[in-house]
């Protein structure tokens, strides 16, 4: 059976009202591409969505009314991607930090992936502080094998157990979320991929600093030279989203100035560096 062409889809990003994912919206919207934004809050003046869903992702019950609402209002062949943005810092408590960087990334990719078509794709966002993720594989590997309600028990009796802050745990997890579910869509000619950013000057970035420290963020950005902007961002995840990356599937793409290069080859020497803050509120 062919294909449809979802070569002129509409993208849902979450997250759409800020940052990253405004950024985004801004690039789909300048290549000629429809968007259904998702968001807590109202989008902002400039964007001009198909649709705008406010949706608390922190709450199971409402993605699950969007994803019944998404498969009603559109005609699911025309979805060209799902881009999942929206996302917490570790100054919000543990369990929300988790559900929504994690579980809702999850949820709603898998309620809605059944519906879409061979050529579409997912893509997730990371972040640099989710490098380590190969350290507590396993964890993950098992965590994410859980449904919604127990992976939430385990997280409530765990949080304070696994060696990271939730922040970080959060966004190794969704790397290797991201990783699974390629293999979860195999088959199906739905790619799924994660970007991790670096420091990037967004409204988050400041909170990133109460979370981890001056110090800490100051000496990243000293290897980076600066933080990125927002579009910067974007751009790699308009690529895999919707651009010419059609046999990169279950990629981890960092996108943070060549700071993690310099940690994996050793001109960033990781020993000299200001100790993070390890935020974890209840
Ligand atoms: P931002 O705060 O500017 O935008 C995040 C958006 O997500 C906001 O519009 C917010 O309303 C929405 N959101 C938050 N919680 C939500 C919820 N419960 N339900 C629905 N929407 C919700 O932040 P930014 O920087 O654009 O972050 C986007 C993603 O990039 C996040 O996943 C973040 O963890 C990640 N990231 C950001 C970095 C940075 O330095 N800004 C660095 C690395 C990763």
């Amino acid at each position: 059976m062919a294909s449809p062409d979802t070569s002129q889809g509409t993208v849902i990003v979450t997250g759409a009202s800020s940052g990253i994912g405004h950024a985004l919206c801004r690039r789909l919207m300048s290549a000629g591409r429809s968007i259904i934004t998702v968001d807590v809050g109202e989008p902002p003046p400039d964007l001009a969505p198909v649709k705008h869903f406010l949706c608390d992702l922190n709450e199971e019950g409402e993605i699950e009314d969007l994803t019944g609402a998404i498969s009603q209002d559109f005609e699911m062949k025309s979805i060209a991607a799902l881009v999942n943005v929206a996302g917490v810092p570790g100054t919000q408590p543990a369990a929300q930090v988790f559900e929504v960087n994690v579980l809702a990334v999850r949820h709603l990719s898998r309620s809605l992936a059944p519906h879409l078509s061979a050529g579409s794709t997912i893509v997730n966002v990371g972040s640099i502080s989710g490098n380590g993720w190969q350290e507590r594989l396993h964890i993950y590997q098992s965590l994410l094998e859980l449904d919604n309600a127990a992976a939430r028990t385990w997280w409530s009796e765990q949080s304070k157990s696994v060696g990271v802050d939730p922040y970080t745990f959060s966004k190794e997890a969704v790397i290797v979320w991201s990783m699974l579910h390629a293999g979860e869509l195999r088959g199906s000619g739905i790619r799924c991929n994660v970007v991790s950013p670096g420091p990037v000057e967004t409204p988050l970035l400041p909170t990133f600093r109460e979370q981890i420290g001056d110090d800490r963020i100051d000496w990243v950005l000293s290897h980076s030279g600066r933080a990125a902007k927002a579009d910067e961002i974007a751009q790699a995840i308009e690529w895999l989203a919707i651009g010419e990356s059609g046999w990169v599937n279950g990629h981890h793409l960092v996108v943070d100035g060549g700071y993690t290069s310099g940690l994996l080859s050793g001109w960033v020497d990781v020993d000299k560096a200001p100790a993070p803050k390890l935020t974890h509120v209840d």
